[in-house]
């Protein structure tokens, strides 16, 4: 069953999201905690990363602060970075934390949706952390066709995302994931779980990842590899061949 709610496309809240990202230091201490399972998706995309096989050109599309990536990437054999964010905020970080990559970094502030088309030139690794599923359903595939013109041959789009199980609607993902954020985020004050709830109720639309697939599949990409999809079945990290 598709979650069928999201037929009649309300627009997208890009200001709620840009707020909730402002406040930077709540979301640090969820991935501090590892609440969101960066350290095993850090392990995967790294093992898939020296796989990977010749020295790559990397756009982080809603790199945040560019702690992960920047982590990741260290010492790896890019040759220039490049991330968008909508928030000015994540973005002041993302400066201090890609200065020692060693490599030609452009960081720029907007909405990728926006953003993606005037870039110049092609990427050889595409990744898109935890902000796809801000997109409402029609914009993720026109966004699947904009991805795909931007990757260099041979290259790849990475997505970590939320993915809901076959059939689960978006009502169902949202009920078991407040559930355990409640019972399991224990670093966090009431209010800020209640803050996280609230983003995620409101600004956060996961797909099947089949429904990936079709909108990967009609923008010319293969269906994706999963690469690590965590044990209690809310996220997936997925590799898209262009
Ligand atoms: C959950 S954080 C993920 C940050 C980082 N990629 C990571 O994995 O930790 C989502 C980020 O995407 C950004 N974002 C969401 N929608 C966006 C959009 N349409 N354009 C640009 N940035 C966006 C937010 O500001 C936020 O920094």
């Amino acid at each position: 069953m598709q979650n069928t709610e999201l037929t009649m496309e309300e627009p997208r809240d890009a200001e709620a999201v840009r707020e909730f990202f402002d406040q930077w230091s709540v979301y640090c201490r969820i991935v501090d905690n590892d609440y969101l399972y960066h350290n095993s998706v850090r392990e995967s995309f790294a093992d898939w990363l020296n796989r990977f096989g010749r020295p790559f050109s990397f756009l982080d599309l809603g790199c945040g602060d560019a702690r992960f990536s920047s982590g990741l990437l260290r010492g790896s054999t890019i040759t220039s970075y490049t991330g968008i964010d909508i928030s000015p905020v994540a973005l002041g970080l993302a400066e201090q934390n890609t200065r020692d990559l060693g490599v030609p970094c452009s960081l720029q502030c907007g909405d990728f949706v926006m953003n993606l088309p005037a870039l110049p030139g092609s990427y050889d690794i595409i990744y898109i952390g935890l902000s796809l599923h801000h997109l409402r359903r029609q914009e993720k595939e026109y966004f699947f066709g904009e991805l795909h013109g931007k990757l260099a041959p041979g290259g790849s789009l990475i997505v970590f995302d939320p993915v809901l199980t076959p059939g689960e609607t978006r009502e169902a993902y949202m009920g078991r994931w407040v559930d355990h954020a409640e019972l399991t985020w224990k670093a966090l004050t009431s209010e800020e779980i209640e803050g996280a709830v609230a983003h995620v109720t409101t600004s956060d639309f996961p797909e099947e990842v089949s429904t990936l697939n079709r909108m990967a599949v009609k923008a010319e990409f293969h269906p994706c590899r999963i690469l690590f999809e965590d044990r209690t079945d809310f996220y997936a990290l997925m590799e898209f061949r262009a």
